[in-house]
Formats: C-alpha cells, structure tokens, sequence
C-alpha cells in the first residue's frame, strides 16, 4: 500500500485542476493514456481517459446551455458515456443495451440535449463499468446557476477515487474478480482526487470556496471531515438544499453521490478535506493558507432552485426492491434470462445478487421486466430493503427522487441513496421523464453480478 500524502509533500508540486474549456460543441475521445498518479519514483499508470486526463476534462455549462459532444472511441472496447445526475432525454442517457447499441472501437456517437438545472454532474462510462471507470473513464460536468450563484473566491471540484493497483502501480486486471463481487465491491488501495494523491489549493484566511465533491469511486464509501474550514451543505446530487445544512459530522460520499459545500477558510496556516477511514485521517486535499486575511462573509443564501416535479405521494404507484445475496447473505434462486437458477449455478456464472428474485445484468435489459411501469406524469414510491450483509448505492437514472422519512414527509431530492444492511427505506419520485431508466446498484462490481433493473415510463 502506497503511504499518506505527507510522507510525499516535500516532492509533490501543487496541482491545481485545469480550467474550464469552451462549453459548445466538442469531441470527447475515449483512449489510452498514462499519467503520473502514484507519487513521484514510481511508474506512470496507465489509464483509459476523456481526451487524455483522469479525471476526462472538466466541462462547465451555463444552466440553460446545450449540451453538443462527440464521443469519438478509440478503446479496444465497446464504450458509451452516461452523464449521471442529468434529467436529460432518454436517448441520450447512454446506457447499452437499454438507450442506446454501445459505440463500438472506432466508432462515434453524438450527445445534444438542453441543460435545465444547474448543479454538480458527471460523467462516465457505462460500457463494462467496473473495468472502465476505474480505469479512469469519468470526469466532471458542472452546470453553473443561470441566476443566483453565490459570492466566492474559488469554485473548486474536486473527483474523489481509489483505485487498485499493483507494486509497479499498474491497476490490477481483476474485474471480474469474484471476492469483490459478491463481497463490498472493487475496493482501491490507492486514494486520490482530481488523479493525484496531493492536491493543493491556496487559500487566504476568510476566504469562501465551492468545494464540489464528487465520488467515482467503484465501492468505496468515503466518510469525510474538513479542518481549518467551516461549512455548510448546500446541495446533494446536484440538487440544491430549500435548508443548508451547517457540516457538524463527518460527510458520507457512497459511489456517484456528490455534495456541494460552502466553506470558510477560518485556519491561519492550513485547511483540509480528510477522511476518516485509515491511520485515523487521510488528507484527501490540502488548502494552504497563505497571504492577508479577508473579513469573512455573512451567512450564505441557499442555491437557487432547479425547476421542480412535484411529488404526489398520497396516489404515488407503490412498490418494492428486496435486495438479496451476496457473501454472507441468502438467495433462494432468481431469474436469470428467462430461467430459474439456483444459488449456485448463479456463481459459476458470476453473479451473487437479485432484486425482487431476478438478475440483470449489463446489456440484458431489454429482455427483462422493468420493475415498475408507470404512466409520464404519475409518482412512484418503492421501499427498498436491503437483506445482505453489505451496503448498497441506489442510483435512478433520468430522475431525483426524494426519501420518504418516517414521518412521511420528504427528504431533500438525490440522485443516488446509499443503504446500509438490513436498512428499511422508501424513496419516491414524479416520473415526469419518459423513457427506459436504469436504477442500479453504482457499487460497480454489484451491478455487474445483478443488482440492476429498470423503469418505464410511458
Ligand atoms: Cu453513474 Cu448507471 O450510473
Ligand atoms: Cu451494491
């Protein structure tokens, strides 16, 4: 395992992300590339990227812009781009296999579709995600408020990943892997965000920065801190807070959430976004402070509101979502295209998980059932039960949905809840999109062992 930040602050210059590019009308080349991750005396690693960085380039909109991007690939694979968080036209949600044929090596597909909510996105591939993504196929998409945006000094993004590699820092060719898949997922040894284990930004004392979080991690549930800052949480999953929420705790960031935070510099020497997951504290990126201090400012107004689905809860369609398998878990048998199998039958063909007694995987869904059909325009509740031994992100694509809390009133919109085992929850949404949605398990190695199933909206 490759030790903290600090034992290589001394040679790491600072990195600052690269700006913003020109928003209209661009080619996203999915390629090989390499690119220093493991610190410095040890091997570039060898990636696949979005026009040759991971994260891929950093694409900031104005909320009402369109979206115009060619996906030129040149992997020896077929690819495809899912833009996560996005209430964007189905055809365009880049899912194999359900929305649209995958792009084959050397071929090109062309994304367009309006922008209508401002917030922190990403994007990323969603052919063979276990192996893409970690291979560094994702970056971020921020879509800035047409109106409202808040007073700042810095707007800063910061793609929290681990990945797993080997003693030459290569990633390990385990995809498949079947401990991972049937356990917590592809976990990394290696934690970095923005493609490096040292990002520093330099901040003056009383500052007030954007730090927009964003999670490509495979599996991993980051629990993090901030130091030398104080925050308030403005937004989850791109969807703005009605109430910020001071950070009093530690943050859960699972696979794909995001949070965008409001923090004050109030440290003389240093601040930092730490997680609490190993030796107790591991700085994840480091502000330096440095220069006059600012006054600091008054408290900030919550983001302006994207435009808003209601949800009726009272006449929303109910179902639900039975999680079963996995190590340590039970699964009686389950569909799997079209026929019954037993547990162990499933393994041999490396797959551990079912929802509601059925398996999916990539590429499968248009044979299966979607789990709830339902007419444009009407809402939907599911109760989600989570009956194994491990954790799992819930994500629905074209959607938000909110949490039914147990007074029955409605939590803030997300894209992505996390649910820890043997969890009860109930998430519901207006299905104002129409299409063939995913709603998948974003622990990668999950989805591709059957967490996976989707819903129509006609
Ligand atoms: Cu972020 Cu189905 O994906
Ligand atoms: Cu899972």
């Amino acid at each position: 395992m490759i030790s903290r930040r600090r034992f290589l602050a001394a040679s790491a210059a600072a990195v600052l992300y690269r700006p913003a590019w020109a928003s209209t009308g661009t080619v996203l080349t999915a390629a090989p590339s390499r690119q220093q991750v493991a610190p410095e005396g040890y091997a570039e690693t060898a990636l696949w990227t979005f026009n040759g960085s991971m994260p891929g380039q950093s694409l900031r909109y104005r909320q009402g812009e369109r979206l115009r991007i060619g996906v030129q690939n040149d992997l020896p694979q077929p690819t495809s781009v899912h833009w996560h968080g996005l209430r964007l036209p189905n055809a365009m949600d880049g899912v194999p296999g359900l929305t649209q044929e995958a792009i084959a090596p050397g071929d090109r597909f062309d994304y367009d579709f309006a922008l209508p909510d401002a917030g922190t996105y990403w994007y990323h591939s969603h052919a063979q995600s276990v192996e893409q993504v970690e291979r560094g196929l994702y970056g971020p998409l921020i879509v800035e408020e047409a109106e409202g945006a808040p007073d700042l000094d810095h707007d800063i993004t910061l793609v929290l990943d681990d990945i797993r590699i080997d003693q030459d820092a290569q990633i390990t060719a385990d995809f498949d892997n079947r401990h991972d898949r049937s356990h917590a997922g592809r976990i990394g040894n290696l934690w970095i965000a923005n493609g490096t284990m040292d990002p520093e930004f330099p901040v003056r004392q009383g500052q007030r920065l954007r730090l927009r979080l964003i999670s490509a991690a495979n599996a991993r549930v980051f629990s993090l801190g901030l130091q030398g800052f104080e925050g308030i949480v403005v937004a989850l999953d791109g969807m703005p807070l009605a109430t910020p929420q001071a950070v009093t705790d530690r943050l859960t960031l699972a696979p794909a959430q995001r949070i965008d935070l409001l923090v004050d510099v109030i440290d003389e020497t240093e601040a930092l976004l730490l997680t609490f997951e190993r030796d107790g504290g591991y700085v994840m990126a480091a502000f330096p402070v440095s220069g006059a201090a600012q006054a600091r400012r008054g408290a900030p107004n919550p983001l302006p509101p994207n435009p808003e689905f209601p949800i009726d809860l009272a006449a929303a369609r109910p179902a639900t979502l039975l999680m079963e398998g996995g190590a340590m878990g039970g699964m009686g048998g389950a569909m799997f295209r079209g026929e019954r199998r037993g547990m162990r039958e499933l393994a041999m063909e490396n797959v551990f998980w079912a929802f509601n007694g059925a398996v999916h995987q990539m590429g499968d869904y248009g044979h299966g059932d979607p789990l709830v059909e339902v007419a444009q325009g009407e809402s939907v509740r599911i109760g989600l039960a989570n009956d194994t031994a491990f954790p799992h992100a819930m994500h629905l694509h074209g959607m938000h949905f909110a949490e039914v809390l147990a007074d029955a009133s409605l939590g803030p919109l997300r894209d992505t809840i996390l649910i820890q085992p043997n969890e009860v929850r109930e998430i519901a949404f207006a299905a104002h999109n129409p299409g063939k949605w995913l709603f998948h398990c974003h622990m990668l190695s999950h989805h591709a062992a059957g967490m996976g199933t989707w819903i129509n909206v006609v």
